[in-house]
């Protein structure tokens, strides 16, 4: 199937999986969830169904954590993905949403200008100032839509929000209700209406949570990928997917080519070698599994369109310079030390050293 939209939602892109996993799950499914827990599951994690249809894996990391996040969403507790970026937040958030309400769109995007009513509703000031406060003039959040359908509403960013406005979420998370004091009225939430929100390790402090609303939230934290083959197929799999989806005419990225990628985001974030032997400075840069893949992803356009269609040290090389390089003093020294004490005595690493150095000054 074609699609001309740019990016379409989980629910949509995975239909055929949601369907095929619907069609097998026979276990109990809580009040309004399209597919059971066990279900959600194995969509995120992937795995092969009885009837032969392969699910892709979604999210690549342990088990437990998904597990421990479909089993908050069955409790009255919301869920709060906490982690550094680039973990895969808002990529689970999205296919948790869509796996359980078939429904990824209700989402409020956190940020330091998020106001009361883009979590609670708005008006529609022709028809207020016409007719007064009515529920017809009353526009409601995608908070208030997910309270009344009984599904899943997305919060991103959570700790960006400044702190009072935060705070609206605490009645909707403890009594289940949304109050219209204009109309004298309320939505309560209907069943199968939880919270996924994310927050980022890094943001900490910024707006830290209260502790009100801390307890009304199951946190799981999303790993860094535990270890380089992990990580390794976390950017195959979803560089080769990325690829796909704009149409490049270039062949996929070699796992060689990946794996060097890695090895060196690896080691800059981790401060060591991979044998352990050489200790190396780390840029300030986050060097996330997300930045590895879109240095993939735009080698792959520039072997595309001016290389030969396969993906090359040159084509790699500007992709790396701007994800390590994101400070010009401090972590250009720091690459230029990696380039000349790392990456030129490295066995077959040659033609990665020389176009790495062809445009690092
Ligand atoms: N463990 C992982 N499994 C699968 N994909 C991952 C993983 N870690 C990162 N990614 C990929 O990285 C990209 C960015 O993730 P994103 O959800 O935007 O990060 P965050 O919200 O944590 O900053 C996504 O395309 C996602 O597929
Ligand atoms: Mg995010």
């Amino acid at each position: 199937m074609t699609t001309t939209l740019l990016r379409e939602h989980a629910e949509h892109q995975y239909a055929q999986e949601l369907d095929a996993l619907a069609s097998v799950d026979n276990r109990q499914r809580p009040p309004q969830w399209k597919l059971s827990p066990w279900a959600v599951a194995t969509y995120l994690l992937g795995g092969a169904l009885e009837n032969g249809v392969t699910i892709t894996p979604k999210y690549i990391g342990p088990r437990r954590i998904v597990e421990i996040a479909v089993a908050t969403l069955t409790t009255d507790r919301a869920l709060l993905l906490l982690g550094v970026p680039g973990t895969a937040k808002t990529w689970v958030s999205e296919h948790l949403a869509a796996a359980i309400s078939g429904d990824s769109t209700l989402l409020i995007q956190g940020t330091a200008g998020t106001s009361e009513e883009s979590i609670r509703y708005g008006w529609n000031y022709a028809r207020l100032l016409a007719d007064g406060p009515s529920l017809q003039a009353l526009v409601p959040s995608p908070m208030m839509r997910a309270m009344q359908d009984g599904k899943i509403a997305r919060v991103e960013e959570l700790t960006r929000i400044p702190a009072d406005v935060q705070d609206s979420l605490i009645t909707v998370l403890s009594e289940k209700t949304l109050p219209i004091p204009e109309l004298g009225a309320e939505v309560q939430a209907t069943k199968g209406f939880s919270i996924i929100a994310t927050a980022n390790d890094r943001d900490k402090g910024v707006n830290d949570l209260s502790s009100a609303l801390k307890r009304r939230f199951n946190t799981v934290v999303l790993p860094l990928p535990a270890t380089p083959e992990e990580e390794v197929q976390i950017v195959q799999q979803r560089s080769a997917s990325l690829g796909r989806a704009l149409e490049l005419p270039a062949e996929p990225a070699s796992l060689a080519e990946i794996r060097r990628i890695v090895t060196i985001f690896r080691e800059l974030r981790g401060g060591v070698t991979e044998d352990g032997k050489t200790k190396l400075k780390s840029p300030t840069s986050t060097l996330s599994t997300a930045e590895a893949i879109s240095v993939v992803n735009n080698g792959l356009a520039l072997a595309a369109h001016f290389g030969d269609g396969t993906l090359s040290a040159s084509d790699i090389a500007s992709g790396l310079l701007g994800a390590v390089v994101k400070d010009p003093v401090q972590d250009r020294l720091v690459w230029r030390e990696y380039l000349e004490t790392v990456l030129k005595e490295r066995d077959g690493w040659k033609d990665l050293y020389r176009a790495c150095r062809e445009i690092t000054d």
